[in-house]
């Protein structure tokens, strides 16, 4: 990087001034995966593995990325992923990105674990997707659920690979988890290091409960009582039984989120999900499996125009986006980056980097020769043979 390089174009780009700006074990947790974060980085890197498919002379003009996600019409067939805790990064980090998305034309999802309430996201002017884990404690699902539909919510994202959360190992080694006395030591040291984060985020972004369990953890200021609540509410006797009881109770779009395996898409469909989120929650739970792109392609082959398909996992460019289009998704939900962007420069940041991903899918639809979204398939890209 030199001196002159002042304007943020990438999402490396906002990567790096999300570092600088962010405690360290923040940081750590959102950049970071499970074990040696094998599968995070193929999420990135695999995308390398397909190449699209040049055509010229096509007549691109009117070239346009509009489509519609979940029956929603959109600007581009992205959605801002749920993050936890995105409010830890910037102030009322939900409400900033909720915002951006907005601008973007394009949909947010709100996580169970975020800062904001769904009611506060909402209050911005479009009710977000929202995001569910299932808790041993169904009442409180029901109840987040009802809650979420009073506040407009009409798309579930829910959330399935999470029986437990995955060994992120960054987190234990910079003290964010247990650590003992050097783990707070370190902890403190790091918040001492972060002076702009620690006024404008841990002063004035107040309060940092997780909006949506304020009710339902016993102490609600006490961001530690909520990780053991959460961990004990982590519901690892899941099956598809509950999912069939979800779909019952839950009236608008269904999403499953955290699919892999072909049998595990078509069992999504046979429980009644209008969707299924091909993801591996972004590398941050078994180390080991495969990278997102790389399922894709099979899920979307056997699945056909049967269900809606989303890629989650490793998108950092437009022409991300169009190889997860050309390899059947009907979208992508986009994690990290929006969470860099909000961390280093608030809502502008990340309206910024939404609109570099809008220009940059035109352009790649231009010089694929296709002016539609629906004009995307597997005719536009090329797996490479090792
Ligand atoms: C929660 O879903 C996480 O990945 O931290």
């Amino acid at each position: 990087m030199s001196i002159y390089d002042v304007v943020p174009v990438t999402v490396g780009d906002y990567r790096r001034r999300a570092r600088r700006r962010l405690p360290r074990f923040l940081f750590d947790y959102l950049d970071g995966a499970a074990n040696d974060e094998v599968t995070a980085a193929a999420n990135e890197s695999d995308f390398g593995r397909y190449h699209l498919l040049q055509r010229v002379l096509r007549d691109v003009e009117g070239v346009n990325t509009a489509s519609t996600l979940a029956g929603q019409a959109v600007n581009m067939p992205l959605a801002l992923a749920p993050v936890g805790m995105a409010g830890m990064y910037a102030r009322r980090g939900e409400v900033q990105g909720a915002r951006a998305a907005r601008r973007a034309g394009i949909p947010f999802s709100l996580s169970t674990l975020g800062i904001c309430t769904v009611e506060e996201v909402a209050a911005t002017g479009r009710a977000p997707w929202f995001q569910l884990y299932m808790l041993r404690d169904r009442d409180i699902v029901e109840q987040l659920l009802a809650r979420a539909a009073a506040a407009g919510c009409d798309t579930l994202l829910f959330t399935v690979d999470l029986p437990m959360a995955g060994m992120r190992l960054r987190d234990y080694r910079n003290g964010m988890l247990g650590g003992g006395i050097p783990g707070k030591l370190s902890y403190l040291a790091q918040l001492a290091a972060s002076p702009v984060w620690a006024v404008d985020v841990g002063l004035r972004g107040k309060p940092h409960c997780i909006g949506n369990l304020r009710e339902v953890v016993p102490d609600p200021d006490d961001l530690d009582a909520y990780k053991a609540f959460i961990d004990t509410q982590f519901d690892p006797t899941v099956t598809w039984e509950d999912i069939a009881w979800l779909r019952g109770i839950w009236k608008g779009k269904l999403f499953i989120k955290g699919v892999l395996e072909v049998d595990d898409a078509r069992a999504a469909v046979d429980t009644g999900a209008d969707g299924v989120v091909v993801s591996n929650h972004g590398g941050r739970q078994l180390d080991g499996v495969a990278s997102s792109i790389s399922k894709l392609g099979a899920i979307s082959a056997a699945l056909g125009a049967q269900t809606e398909i989303l890629l989650d996992g490793g998108i950092r460019s437009g022409i991300d986006l169009a190889k997860a289009l050309a390899l059947g998704a009907n979208g992508v939900l986009m994690g990290r980056p929006w969470v860099y962007a909000v961390a280093a420069g608030g809502e502008d940041a990340v309206a910024n980097l939404l609109d570099l991903f809008q220009r940059e899918l035109l352009v790649a639809m231009a010089l694929l020769g296709i002016r539609s979204i629906d004009e995307f398939s597997p005719e536009l890209i090329e797996e490479l043979v090792k």
